[in-house]
């Protein structure tokens, strides 16, 4: 079970890794546009991945597998944790397992369907990302797609790892862990509220205040009476 970060953004990058419980990063030309316009892509990816130290993927553009493996060659020189995004299709699936003849990761992406999940995977993909909100938008179940991925992996001890993405609630990912997904890529501002909760706000103020008064009144001291006097010695000597 891991959760990876789905951004580029570089403070929210740095935020959640300070926390010690993010481990990857998922990237998309979609979230590198959301950036401040000018930037080198290859110097940002460096950078994020500088602070990730962990996966991070990174997705071709070209619509052609010469161009796409052309592209992921260039990508995966740049570090070990770079792991290429390959778009689900005819063109993909045949770059994904030249690719991994080339030792280089790859994740399969824009998952919509068990089908093409199973493909993913038969064609050597290192990870496969399902699109927990966008398959929810077509009217479908994600947690049943989820669900039965993993079950169809487990059976035929498939390693391909399953990551879901396309975050929308906070429902969603505890109901894509629930299915069996084995990382969520989420967007910052919902690990920022899995971080929140105004019961445990009034909780910790409520302690603290206690404690406050307990020392205040004089009701607690935290050193014990001999270091308080040893203290004082030495201060004395002086
Ligand atoms: C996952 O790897 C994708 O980057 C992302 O989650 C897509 O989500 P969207 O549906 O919000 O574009």
């Amino acid at each position: 079970m891991q959760i990876f970060i789905d951004t580029a953004n570089i403070a929210e990058i740095k935020e959640a890794i300070s926390w010690g419980c993010v481990s990857g990063a998922t990237t998309n030309p979609k979230i590198m546009s959301c950036e401040k316009p000018g930037y080198s892509f290859e110097e940002k990816i460096k950078e994020i991945i500088q602070i990730v130290r962990n996966p991070v993927s990174v997705e071709v553009t070209a619509e052609d597998s010469e161009g796409m493996v052309k592209e992921a060659e260039e990508y995966a020189s740049w570090d070990e944790n770079v792991v290429i995004k390959i778009p689900m299709g005819k063109e993909g699936l045949k770059v994904v397992s030249i690719l991994g003849k080339e030792g280089i990761k790859t994740n399969v992406t824009a998952i919509m369907a068990v089908n093409q999940a199973i493909l993913a995977a038969l064609s050597g993909a290192n990870y496969a990302s399902i699109f927990y909100g966008r398959v929810c938008d077509m009217g479908y179940d994600a947690f049943d797609v989820i669900k039965k991925t993993t079950q169809l992996f487990r059976l035929h001890q498939i390693p391909t790892k399953i990551i879901v993405g396309s975050i929308r609630t906070l429902l969603d990912i505890n109901r894509a862990f629930l299915a069996g997904a084995d990382v969520l890529t989420v967007p910052f501002k919902f690990l920022k509220m899995m971080t929140e909760n105004l019961q445990t706000e009034a909780t910790v103020k409520e302690f603290n205040n206690v404690w406050r008064e307990m020392r205040e009144t004089g009701a607690i001291r935290l050193e014990p009476k001999e270091r308080v006097s040893s203290t004082s010695l030495s201060f004395v000597k002086r």
